[in-house]
């Protein structure tokens, strides 16, 4: 197994799983032990049920709550709430990749892309990167992990105010994919700019 830890996130992985959370995410497991396994088995009964005609959108066992939200055509998203946490959580059906070390779109890429656009972003101020937490893959799905964010989109009337500061970002963010109003909330209390969806084209490790 391959460990090694860099900035706030700690990175695993084996032949057949890929693995970096940070640490207040493993704090917060580790004292509610049961909360990943109960999440993962609301989520996959959810999804199983997804093609009935009334499926189910939300479960509850154990003190944990998820909400099935939407999707997309690979990705489903949920709301996970646990005690005073809430996190988003997305999670993708991996059937067109062979092998594990794609480095495209999944969500342990996201993880490392979104640690290291932080870095790339220091400095610059209204701008911050969605607070990622976990990312899990193995060779089936993947599952990412952020904080609840309960923010707004940016309308049309909005992008005219932040049209110059996005051009900044995307400056910054050189080789991402995907840095467009679609993928970032809007901060009014802060006046900040929230990106998620960060994927760099090509993911190395340890960068
Ligand atoms: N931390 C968060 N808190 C609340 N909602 C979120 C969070 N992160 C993402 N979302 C919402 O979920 C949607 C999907 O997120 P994201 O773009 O990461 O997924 P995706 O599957 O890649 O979707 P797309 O293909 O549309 O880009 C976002 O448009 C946003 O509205
Ligand atoms: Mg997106």
């Amino acid at each position: 197994m391959q460990k090694e830890t860099f900035g706030e996130l700690n990175l695993r992985e084996t032949n057949s799983r890929q693995l970096g959370y940070t640490q207040d995410f493993a704090d917060f497991v580790g004292n509610n032990q049961k909360v990943l396994h109960t999440s993962y088995d609301l989520i996959h009964e959810i999804l199983s049920g997804l093609r009935k005609s009334s499926p189910v959108m939300q479960l509850e066992r154990d003190g944990v709550s998820v909400s099935f939200i939407d999707h997309e055509v690979t990705n489903k998203h949920f709301k996970v709430e646990s005690g005073d946490k809430t996190f988003f959580v997305k999670r993708e059906a991996i059937w067109h990749e062979k092998t594990l070390f794609f480095r495209g779109h999944n969500a342990y890429n996201e993880i490392i892309s979104s640690r290291r656009a932080r870095e790339l972003l220091k400095g610059l101020p209204g701008v911050r990167v969605i607070n990622f937490q976990l990312a899990y893959r193995n060779k089936k799905e993947s599952f990412f992990v952020s904080t609840w964010a309960d923010l707004s989109e940016i309308d049309s009337k909005l992008l005219k105010k932040l049209e110059s500061r996005i051009a900044v970002i995307k400056q910054r963010l050189k080789g991402y994919q995907n840095i467009v109003e679609s993928n970032m909330f809007y901060d009014a209390h802060t006046d900040e700019i929230v990106l998620y969806d960060l994927h760099e084209g090509e993911v190395k490790k340890g960068r």
